[in-house]
């Protein structure tokens, strides 16, 4: 199990590209199913997307290449282990895609980040909805089509996962399906394109009803998704915490508007133009945060904003509304010395000093605001368990590096 060892201490210079995103390439990798013909799709180097080619591979699609990766093969239906949906959240995506490819699915429960309780009850009501059957065990659902056609599915809460498997699957159902209630998230409109590019027909991306008239067959394509905005992020706030100036390529700011305007209240100065972004840190002043589905602020930036909190002067609040587990690395920053009332999914924060310490990485983005909390402290941590952080931060200690922290990656046999 690989560490990180951090020294705390020094500001960020330089410029760093940013990633493909990791949620906008999973559910397309597993849109992959639903043609024979090659597709060519950009991903980035993690380990989510490693285990969901290894998915692909248990449905006949070889996934090869690094950066630009080709999926081909004539897919054949399967029932994938639970060792391997187990390792990722993404996994759930093979349930609409098998359902339109072979009319039947088997999903052992997927796995995750333990960041909630993460139930798939929106998933299958909506299937259901559609005409699915749906069989619920103690460790798996099975589902089978009785008539694969299109028809209406509401969304009672805008599931990012939910409205990704209703567009893979009414993407090939017959006549139209109408979904009302859904994400609005940027990857879902990111995941549409990507479908229309292979022939599907999708409108009201980014809406909350989106309308999908199904086509027979989808064709292969060529696609390039967006950059991660949370891997940005998660750049941007280590700025604001570690101060100095940090130019970030490849990037995309408008999708990570809330993130901006809490990080202009933090005193930071931001510029954009085209595809680069440049922040330069600021005084570090308090703010408040309220996590929400898209556009309120992303829940997966919310630990880091809880680092930046550790060391922004004053008082500042933070509150979760989407997971209720998404809070644990709170404990790790009490023990480097922060000062954190947490009461239910609310959490105070007083701005103050924060010493190194031995950690461990719990989750995949609070593993990340643990890095940056070290790298904020005085002294030397070591953070554990980074097999979580590898999961959607490609090179993330390289990148760092580069931009002037103080962090190595110690390799345990
Ligand atoms: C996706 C992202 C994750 C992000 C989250 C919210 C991927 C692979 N992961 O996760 O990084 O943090 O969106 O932006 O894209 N819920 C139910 N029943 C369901 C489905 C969801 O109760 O059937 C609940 C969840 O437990 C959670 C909330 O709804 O409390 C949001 O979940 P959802 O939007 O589905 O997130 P994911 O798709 O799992």
């Amino acid at each position: 199990m690989d560490s990180y060892l951090v020294t705390g201490g020094n500001k960020l210079a330089g410029s760093v590209n940013v990633q493909i995103s990791k949620n906008a390439v999973l559910p397309m990798l597993a849109a992959c199913l639903l043609t024979e013909e090659r597709v060519g799709l950009f991903c980035p180097d993690i380990a989510d997307v490693s285990v969901m080619k290894k998915l692909l591979a248990v449905f006949g699609k070889s996934a090869e290449g690094k950066g630009l990766v080709f999926i081909e093969g004539e897919p054949s239906y399967a029932e994938p282990s639970a060792a391997l949906c187990s390792a990722l959240r993404a996994s759930v995506f093979l349930l609409g895609a098998s359902l339109a490819r072979f009319q039947r699915a088997y999903l052992p429960m997927p796995g995750g980040c333990a960041i909630g309780k993460r139930p798939i009850d929106l998933h299958l009501s909506a299937f259901r909805a559609l005409g699915v059957e749906v069989k619920e065990g103690e460790r798996a659902v099975e589902c089978r089509v009785i008539k694969k056609r299109g028809g209406k599915a509401e969304l009672a809460y805008p599931s990012v996962g939910a409205t990704e498997n209703l567009m893979l699957y009414a993407a090939t159902a017959e006549g139209e399906t109408v979904i009302r209630g859904c994400a609005k998230e940027p990857e879902i409109v990111d995941l549409g394109l990507f479908l229309n590019s292979m022939g599907a027909k999708l409108s009201g991306l980014g809406t909350d009803t989106i309308v999908v008239e199904g086509q027979k067959k989808l064709h292969g394509t060529k696609y390039r998704p967006s950059a991660d905005r949370i891997e940005c992020g998660t750049f941007l706030v280590a700025c604001a915490l570690l101060g100095g100036e940090i130019t970030l390529l490849e990037a995309g700011l408008e999708k990570n508007d809330p993130l901006r305007l809490k990080l202009l209240q933090n005193g930071c100065k931001i510029w954009a133009k085209d595809d680069k972004i440049t922040i330069q840190g600021g005084e570090r002043l308090a703010f408040s945060v309220k996590t929400g589905p898209y556009p309120s602020f992303a829940t997966d930036l919310q630990p880091m904003m809880g680092v930046l909190a550790c060391r922004s002067k004053g008082e500042s609040l933070i509150e979760e509304t989407v997971f209720e587990h998404r809070f644990s690395y709170l404990k790790d920053l009490k023990r480097m010395g922060a000062d954190v009332c947490c009461k239910g999914n609310a959490a105070r924060i007083r701005g103050g000093r924060l010493h190194g310490e031995k950690l461990n990485a719990k989750d995949l983005r609070g593993g990340a605001a643990l890095v940056l909390a070290g790298l904020a402290a005085e002294g030397v941590s070591e953070i554990s368990q980074i097999h979580y952080i590898d999961r959607g931060y490609a090179d993330f200690d390289k990148k760092l590096s580069l931009l002037g922290a103080r962090i190595e990656r110690i390799t345990h046999e």
